[in-house]
């Protein structure tokens, strides 16, 4: 067993189980803190489909997939592991509180009284923006990015409907949906995107093998058919995606700006 070197984050009567965010595919993309957890567990279980394999391979934990496992297997070998007082790191993709299903998890840690700690990471929402080199919230153009997905076999509720959501003409990273593809565009036509507004899917943002799709609502279901494109892939939508100058400058830096930390030439 790893001497715990976290003590000022311990139960007093046992070790926390982390759940960690692994990123979205580079083993680079983890935290400095995540990184230290996993090298310090004794046992690991990882999401075994989008997990980077090079982030368990070399560990001196003992590594479980959890794809094959249902959740009762995978809180079964939790609880076992925390009961003998061993490290236990639960590592999630991107991060853990997107599509993570860790509440589930939670709910079964707290009935048991077993005590936890959720570290983020970098999401493959954030990924797929770093892969297109675009701010996501350019004054002007949207303040606002909405994380969401289409309904698919796990329901959306009706009041988050993409074409609902679609009104707000906001920036929208969609998960889970590149498969529906041609609904997710004729929702958010439906809900108030004009056509030619910039869409783009970044497929496995950060992997070796990334690939990114640029387009308008108008031709990107016919782009993703064309590139074989059908899963791990983020669809981007928004006019912050239009690869020219903003209408609108930040304010941060702004010359005439004052803020708490810069006095600037206009008034304040
Ligand atoms: C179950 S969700 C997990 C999301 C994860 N927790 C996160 O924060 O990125 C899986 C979906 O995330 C997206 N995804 C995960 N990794 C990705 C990547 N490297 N590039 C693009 N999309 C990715 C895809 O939409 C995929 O269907």
């Amino acid at each position: 067993m790893h001497a715990p070197s976290d003590t000022t984050q311990m139960s007093s009567k046992k070790n926390l189980v982390y759940f960690v965010g692994a990123g979205p595919g580079d083993p680079e993309l983890i935290t400095v803190k995540g990184k230290r957890l996993l090298d310090e567990a004794d046992v690991v279980i990882y999401t075994g489909s989008l997990v980077p394999k090079a982030l368990v391979s070399s560990l001196q934990a003992t590594v479980h997939n959890s794809a094959g496992l249902n959740l009762d297997e995978v809180f079964s070998i939790i609880k076992s592991s925390w009961e003998k007082g061993l490290n236990v790191v639960r590592l999630h993709t991107g991060d853990p509180s997107i599509y993570g299903a860790i509440n589930e998890q939670i709910a079964l840690f707290r009935e048991h009284g077993i005590p936890f700690k959720v570290v983020p990471g970098v999401s493959s929402a954030t990924a797929s923006a770093a892969a297109l080199e675009t701010e996501l919230t350019l004054p002007e153009v949207s303040q606002t990015v909405i994380f969401t997905r289409r309904g698919g076999r796990t329901p959306v509720p009706e009041k988050e409907s993409l074409a609902s959501l679609a009104s707000h003409r906001a920036t929208m990273m969609i998960f889970l949906s590149v498969g529906m593809i041609d609904d997710v565009v004729q929702d958010l036509v439906a809900g108030g995107y004009p056509e030619d507004t910039p869409a783009a899917v970044v497929e496995k943002a950060s992997w070796p093998d990334e690939r990114q799709i640029r387009g308008t609502l108008a031709n990107i279901a016919s782009l993703i058919k064309e590139a074989g494109i059908t899963k791990t892939a983020m669809i981007s939508v928004g006019d912050v995606l239009a690869q020219s100058a903003p209408p609108a400058l930040s304010k941060l830096y702004d010359s005439e700006f004052t803020h708490g930390y810069r006095q600037g030439s206009g008034q304040s």
